[in-house]
């Protein structure tokens, strides 16, 4: 008979091998008999670790060649102690120029709970710097799991000081409080880079780093382009060179979604958009999956896995797709053989309270709505970054638009236009292998909170336009105006699908936690809003970016201060004083809150002018904010804490990163089956960027 141990050791080999990582396990603990002597120098993008599990977690190092000195085999420890004298496993791992010298390590036989200190060396004992990771809780731990979200990180554009507070506030907080991993929600990189002379303006008020320069590479307008594997991996090693970035990735274990700019800023498939029209990339698309898995430590899997530490391209050209399924995968062989060359989607547990339930929004989905040549003649001119809610609702359901009963003809500025998506399919986001897979997975979790790692967000922010003075342009639909449109609210057919599977499950504890939109936002969301019927089911919170620009910023540089809009987004107090979102009071309590305030200044005047239907599903906006969320699930409560930073435009010395812009907490009980559940405010530190209630802050 073998021997548990002998058991475990070939089950970790096998899933090693499955997510190619060499594989580190040993039962005792014992002093470090590796050499050791610190060369950062050697490994200059750091370490990193990923997708802890309660026994084990991927490591990660990058060794190139530097000075002549190079190394083809690195040893690897783990030890219980930041000293290394109770080494508890180690391993040897092969660097070639095949994975452009990263090296991934699964290290297993690790207890539940537990810090742990890694480290890598070379032949010549040339070390890494320590490494220190958390292994999740054990299944049937009770306690409370704490941990930060994350996205959008522009290392050319701004700093990630936002990294260095984490890091500050989690070395002086009791261990019971400790972040136990970091969720990054994508945009780790941003494949879309100014070299500093194309735009020697820079960016807003930002100056623009001279961070890369990709060696093939491509020129759109006037930013450029990754095309090979190559730029994507510059892009990469460019990133890891962000201070701030590097030490986060050697603190904490991190676990990773891309979003769309690891690949192409309006990417879907493998497919890419700069703005004009849909340009093939499934090369492109094959480049950013190699890279990203060269890069991120993570449990995500390869299609084929013959190899056993490298990501196998598949052969594929940058074909125009003709045809689509159902969901909207094009069948284009190369478009199929480049999104199933590597699954990201996956479930990760902390104990007792937390699942945690990753999708991949970009790889799947159908071309998103206001992208298609058919959406044209729906966009209003006159109104800035705005969409009409009803023309998207009819032609993201294509037929399936009110039961199957679509219009032939859709309104718009005073014309009756044909539909043109009157016998198309709706579009999906997650494609129909996924969305089934996800779904059950929310149906079969017996954990208290059910946490989807959604990079894009659903809530809708929107705006009352239709009860703009007559001094207005005239907006030219019924209805709202929707602010974003390439995340859930351009997918609202299947959005709604998985709130009324959530509805009709009687599954508790669903929260989304998303990235992407650069703002600040919590509130319930449902699948339909006023003056529909507004049910909500779940909660979302969307974490503000670590640091590349957010709407306010882009509007208060580019909407020019006559324009005749200007005051719905941007406040201006006059007298020198700096200019302020009034897009939250907007999206909060409607266009005439935001036009009081720009005439009075008086933010009572704003508040008595709310629009109740506007938005009883936002609790908080903050379109100007940046920085992190922490989450903390207990049995019974989530608590998620919105940490403001000014603008990071330049880094500091700062030990805590800078200063706070303010720290806002909100609290959600578990509800019961079937009932609402509610978001509660609790007292903020600092002030609040024109978030104003009325009602007072509790919203059911
Ligand atoms: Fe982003």
């Amino acid at each position: 008979m073998q021997s548990p141990d002998l058991i475990t050791r070939r089950k970790l080999l096998a899933l090693a091998g499955s997510y190619g990582a060499s594989v580190a396990h040993d039962a005792y603990a014992r002093r470090s008999i590796m050499p050791w002597q610190e060369r950062r120098d050697l490994y200059p993008q750091g370490v990193a670790s990923g997708d802890p599990y309660s026994d084990s977690v991927i490591l990660w190092t990058r060794r190139p060649p530097t000075d002549g000195i190079g190394a083809k085999l690195l040893r690897f420890e783990i030890a219980e102690n930041p000293t290394f004298s109770r080494v508890v496993a180690n391993a040897e791992a092969h660097v070639s120029e095949e994975t452009d010298w990263t090296c991934r390590v699964l290290a297993g036989g690790l207890k539940p709970a537990r810090v742990y200190w890694y480290r890598f060396a070379d032949d010549h004992g040339f070390g890494s710097r320590i490494g220190r990771t958390v292994t999740a809780p054990a299944d049937q731990d009770r306690r409370p799991v704490k941990f930060a979200f994350v996205s959008c990180q522009n290392v050319q554009q701004g700093a990630s000081v936002a990294y260095r507070r984490m890091i500050w506030e989690d070395k002086r907080s009791p261990p019971r409080d400790r972040l136990g991993f970091v969720l990054h929600l994508g945009d780790f990189v941003y494949e879309i880079v100014w070299y500093p002379e194309d735009r020697p303006q820079g960016m807003y008020a930002r100056r623009l780093r001279d961070i890369v320069r990709y060696a093939s590479g491509e020129k759109h307008r006037d930013f450029h382009v990754p095309t090979t594997v190559e730029d994507y991996r510059a892009l990469y090693r460019a990133y890891l060179l962000d201070p701030d970035l590097q030490d986060a990735r050697a603190y904490f274990p991190f676990v990773y979604m891309w979003d769309n700019h690891e690949f192409s800023w309006k990417g879907w498939q493998t497919q890419q958009n700069f703005g004009e029209s849909r340009l093939p990339a499934q090369t492109r698309k094959v480049a950013a999956c190699q890279a990203w898995f060269e890069y991120q430590p993570a449990r995500a899997v390869r299609a084929d896995t013959t190899e056993p530490d490298q990501y196998q391209a598949p052969r594929v050209a940058n074909a125009a797709i003709h045809n689509f399924d159902e969901s909207g995968l094009g069948l284009e062989p190369g478009n199929v053989a480049a999104i199933h060359s590597l699954k990201l989607y996956r479930t990760l547990r902390w104990g007792r309270n937390v699942d945690l339930v990753l999708t991949d929004n970009r790889s799947y989905r159908s071309e998103p709505l206001v992208d298609r040549p058919e959406f044209a003649p729906f966009r209003p001119k006159e109104f800035p970054q705005s969409f009409p809610a009803n023309v998207m609702e009819i032609l993201d359901a294509g037929r399936t638009f009110a039961g199957g009963h679509p219009p032939d003809t859709i309104d718009f500025g005073g014309t009756a236009h044909a539909n043109p998506r009157k016998d198309a399919p709706a579009l999906s986001m997650l494609g129909s292998q996924q969305k089934a897979w996800f779904l059950e997975r929310l149906r079969a979790s017996k954990a208290v909170w059910r946490l989807w790692g959604n990079s894009v967000a659903m809530l809708d922010w929107r705006a009352d336009f239709h009860n703009l003075p007559g001094s207005f342009p005239k907006w030219p639909a019924p209805g709202y105006a929707i602010f974003t449109d390439d995340d859930w609210s351009g997918y609202r057919a299947e959005r709604a699908e998985i709130l009324n599977f959530v509805a009709k499950a009687g599954i508790t504890g669903f929260v989304a936690l998303a990235g992407d939109r650069h703002a600040f936002t919590a509130g319930l969301v449902s699948a339909a809003l006023p003056p529909q019927q507004f049910t909500p089911v779940g909660v979302e919170f969307i974490t503000g970016s670590i640091s590349a620009p957010g709407l306010f910023e882009g509007l208060e540089y580019s909407l020019p201060r006559d324009h005749p809009m200007r005051p719905l987004f941007v406040y201006d107090p006059g007298q020198g004083l700096p200019v302020k979102p009034s897009m939250n009071l907007c999206m909060m309590h409607g266009v005439r809150a935001s036009l009081a305030l720009e005439r009075t200044g008086d933010l009572h005047a704003a508040i008595a002018e709310s629009n109740p239907e506007v938005a009883p599903h936002l609790s908080f906006v903050d379109v100007g904010g940046h920085g992190y969320t922490t989450v903390r699930a207990s049995a019974k409560q989530l608590q998620v804490e919105f940490v403001c930073i000014p603008r990071p435009v330049e880094n500091n010395n700062r030990d805590d990163g800078g200063p706070l812009a303010y720290r806002v907490t909100h609290r959600v009980n578990l509800w019961k089956s079937g009932s609402r559940p509610r978001v509660e405010r609790i007292a903020p530190e600092g002030s609040l960027p024109l978030v104003l209630d009325y009602p007072p802050p509790t919203r059911t």
